[in-house]
């Protein structure tokens, strides 16, 4: 994580440092790539879902103009991500060039990949390209060199075994253990940096595929090209510390779209259902841990932009773009840029949604009562987004939350983020009538007085904490359980409007006889040193250490760390009055 927080320069490195995000989440296992790219999840277009398996040259600059044309560029979105179907295929598989790669359809793309990415570059746009693991089958029978060494495919081919593809099929596996293997995915993501590659999707990718994706990898930063590198599809979440490792994104689930269109293959609308869509809310809570900046959990395109013939009508649209905004998924548009109806025009260009999604943060689900959900995170600067869904497809159905559950108490502004109106000054707790398939999503800013909640388990701590669930009574997903040394600690970021003296509560549970003391500390300066935390009678029996504390305007450290060989208590949360 150090090497990503330098990579991070000027006001966005700062503003994350400051809110937290960049000291090492604790269910995070491992640290996000450290490539420095997608330190926000990427915005654009993918030619899948509408395109599909007929991508050109003159159709991709056209999805390109409009993009610009639209304005969508203005708001953020800047990838144009050409996906599968521009290669060629004989009957043994892929066509391949004379280093054994997939050779470009000239039929397709006239004027080469190059040309295209050019172009994409001169709208001031990024460009987006896509490959499956392994080596090509016709690489295997023509020998084909690998560029640059005396190695050839067949040194590198485990021919006894073929690779997913969704094409021309006939990807032999690359045996990692051979020399030239690593040198032969180098010399592909070399020509994919020479012809102006910005962005890589490799698809196809199981977890019997981490020797290709760390070989793309190490090959994407080898070109010296900046490549946002995007894994898919339906990814295995055992294996996400690794995917978070190693890629910018990875996809949570196979695909968003449907098949179901009157075209070849089930191309053209509808592109998705609601099904589709509704299937994702399960995944993004399971996933929400592993995301956070240079790593993100995609959740598939964002089918919006044609009106109700993209097989979702208007609420649904709308919850589908909160969800991905909540999730902080890649907003990645799979619709028809050149015919976008003014309707959803409207959405996509929403700049107080494009900010949630963009904020850094991935929402946790709070209720999960189907067919009610509220999904909730806190922003950097202390305001809390909160989304309530009714998934349901009849019926209205009233969805309503407690401050307390989202983590604060007392009293919030509300601001409607759909609408941009104000709610007003809410107390409490937040309740609407919803529609089948309408979200309200708002913006809670708590107002002086309140109460704010910061859980332990979403604070940075000692290594070899854990955070445990195996005592109840405690708020939030868990408690950290430190290691019992002096010197343990946890540490939270909290936000002040206003430089002041704040009320400062500890909640911790102590099932031993024996004190455990610790130093409280304020931006580094000790406020009460020696604190003592004694048993408490039982490690589920919590209790309250309260003090006050100095707090300055904005983010500020708060460090308990405990003084005596027993340890740290275990630790819940604090509460700032
Ligand atoms: C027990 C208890 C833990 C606690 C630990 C300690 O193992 O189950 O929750 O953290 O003691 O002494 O710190």
């Amino acid at each position: 994580m150090k090497r990503l927080r330098t990579l991070l320069t000027g006001a966005l490195g700062l503003a994350l440092a400051t809110a937290g995000f960049l000291m090492a989440p604790p269910q995070q296992e491992a640290a996000a790539s450290d490539n420095g790219l997608s330190v926000r999840p990427a915005m654009g277009w993918s030619s899948w879902s509408f395109v599909r398996r007929w991508p050109t040259e003159a159709k991709m600059k056209a999805q390109a103009d409009a993009l610009v044309s639209s304005g969508l560029k203005d708001h953020g979105y800047v990838y144009i991500n050409l996906d599968d179907f521009y290669q060629k295929c004989d009957s043994n598989g892929f066509v391949v060039d004379q280093y054994g790669r997939w050779a470009v359809d000239e039929a397709k793309f006239p004027s080469g990949i190059k040309a295209l990415a050019d172009y994409i570059h001169s709208k001031g746009l990024k460009f987006g390209f896509y490959v499956t693991p392994g080596i090509a089958k016709n690489a295997v029978t023509r020998n084909t060199p690998i560029e640059g060494t005396s190695y050839r495919a067949k040194d590198i081919a485990d021919t006894s075994r073929q690779e997913k593809n969704y094409n021309c099929k006939n990807m032999y596996y690359i045996d990692y253990s051979k020399p030239g293997s690593q040198e032969f995915v180098n010399s592909w993501a070399r020509q994919f940096a020479s012809w102006g590659v910005d962005y890589l999707k490799i698809d196809g990718v199981g977890s019997h595929d981490i020797p290709d994706v760390r070989a793309w990898d190490k090959a994407l930063r080898a070109s010296g090209r900046p490549i946002n590198y995007a894994l898919s599809n339906n990814l295995a979440i055992a294996d996400a510390p690794t995917w978070r490792q190693l890629a910018n994104s990875w996809r949570t689930q196979g695909d968003v779209e449907c098949y179901c269109g009157s075209g070849p293959n089930g191309s053209g609308f509808p592109l998705t259902t609601w099904d589709k869509v509704t299937s994702r809310f399960t995944s993004a809570a399971n996933w929400q841990q592993y995301a956070g900046p240079g790593g993100w959990n995609d959740l598939d395109s964002l089918e919006i932009g044609n009106g109700d013939q993209v097989g979702l009508t208007a609420d649904q649209r709308r919850s589908h773009m909160t969800l991905w905004a909540m999730a902080a998924s890649p907003l990645l548009l799979g619709t028809d840029l050149t015919a976008l109806t003014a309707t959803d025009k409207a959405m996509l260009t929403n700049d107080r949604l494009i900010a949630v999604n963009q904020d850094g943060v991935a929402a946790k689900r709070i209720v999960n009562s189907s067919p009610k959900q509220v999904w909730s995170k806190r922003e950097a600067g202390g305001d809390y987004i909160v989304a309530l869904f009714n998934t349901g497809t009849s019926g209205n159905q009233t969805v309503s939350v407690n401050w307390s559950q989202v983590g604060f108490s007392g009293a919030a502004a509300v601001t409607d983020l759909w609408s941009g109106q104000s709610g007003g000054t809410v107390n409490g707790s937040y309740s609407v009538t919803l529609r089948p398939g309408e979200t309200r999503l708002i913006r809670a800013t708590p107002q002086s007085g309140t109460t704010v909640r910061y859980e332990a388990e979403n604070a940075s701590y000692i290594a070899g904490s854990t955070v445990d669930t195996d005592h109840g009574g405690f708020s939030g997903t868990g408690f950290v359980n430190t290691p019992n040394a002096a010197g343990a600690y946890v540490e939270w970021t909290v936000e002040s409007a206003t430089a002041r003296d704040a009320a400062l509560t500890i909640r911790y549970a102590n099932g031993t006889t024996a004190g455990r003391p610790m130093d409280v500390s304020v931006n580094g300066t000790v406020v009460s040193a020696g604190r003592a935390f004694n048993g408490t009678g039982a490690w589920t029996t919590w209790a309250d250490s309260s003090l006050t504390v100095p707090l300055k305007a904005g983010a500020n450290t708060v460090r308990v760390t405990a003084t005596t060989a027993n340890g740290a208590p275990n630790l819940d949360c604090i509460d700032r009055g």
